[in-house]
């Protein structure tokens, strides 16, 4: 537990910052159209059906230093496809904060959010080479339960 560091959920006012977050995390698409997209969720206007939501990692000074998107899918990989699933979208710590245990308390805070919504189950994905997420979900009680290959072919 960091003290330093407040956990709590995004409000519209983060946008910019949590976008400049996402775009570090996923930098194929930009901060100006995370933002764009993360406008909306953030002013509960969004177009997902099913429940979404952002969690933060706020230090000192009101910087964002971290989040997690956790959502719920109807089904997932090696989960009772009976109940709905907490699912960990994003998750993002910036790298001189990492190693804190800010990480931890998102995922805490999201499986909270996820019991809450009546999940009996959490899962989440991440690339075959990273493996430091690899590490960091093993070392959180995420077990592995499947493995895939993606593949195409110009038609
Ligand atoms: C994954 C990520 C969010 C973890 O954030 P973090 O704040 O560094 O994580 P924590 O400090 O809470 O670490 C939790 C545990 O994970 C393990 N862990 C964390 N970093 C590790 C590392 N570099 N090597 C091995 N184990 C590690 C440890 O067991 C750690 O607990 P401990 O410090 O008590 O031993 C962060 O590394 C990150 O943003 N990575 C880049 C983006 C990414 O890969 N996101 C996941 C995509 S799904």
């Amino acid at each position: 537990m960091n003290p330093a560091v407040r956990i709590r959920r995004a409000e519209p006012s983060d946008c910019a910052q949590l976008a400049r977050l996402q775009e570090a995390l996923w930098p194929t698409t930009s901060a100006d159209e995370h933002a764009s997209e993360l406008g909306p969720v953030l002013a509960g206007r969004g177009s997902s059906t099913m429940p979404l939501v952002y969690l933060v990692a706020e230090a000192d000074g009101g910087r964002l230093i971290g989040f997690l998107e956790v959502g719920l899918r109807s089904h997932a990989d090696g989960c009772d496809p009976s109940h709905p699933v907490g699912f960990i979208e994003g998750w993002y710590v910036v790298e001189d904060q990492r190693r804190r245990g800010i990480g931890r308390q998102l995922l805490a805070a999201a499986e909270v959010w996820a019991r809450r919504q009546g999940c009996r189950e959490i899962a989440s994905d991440t690339w075959i080479d990273n493996i430091l997420s690899q590490r960091v979900h093993e070392a959180l009680g995420y077990a592995v339960v499947d493995r895939c290959v993606h593949y195409r072919k110009t038609l």
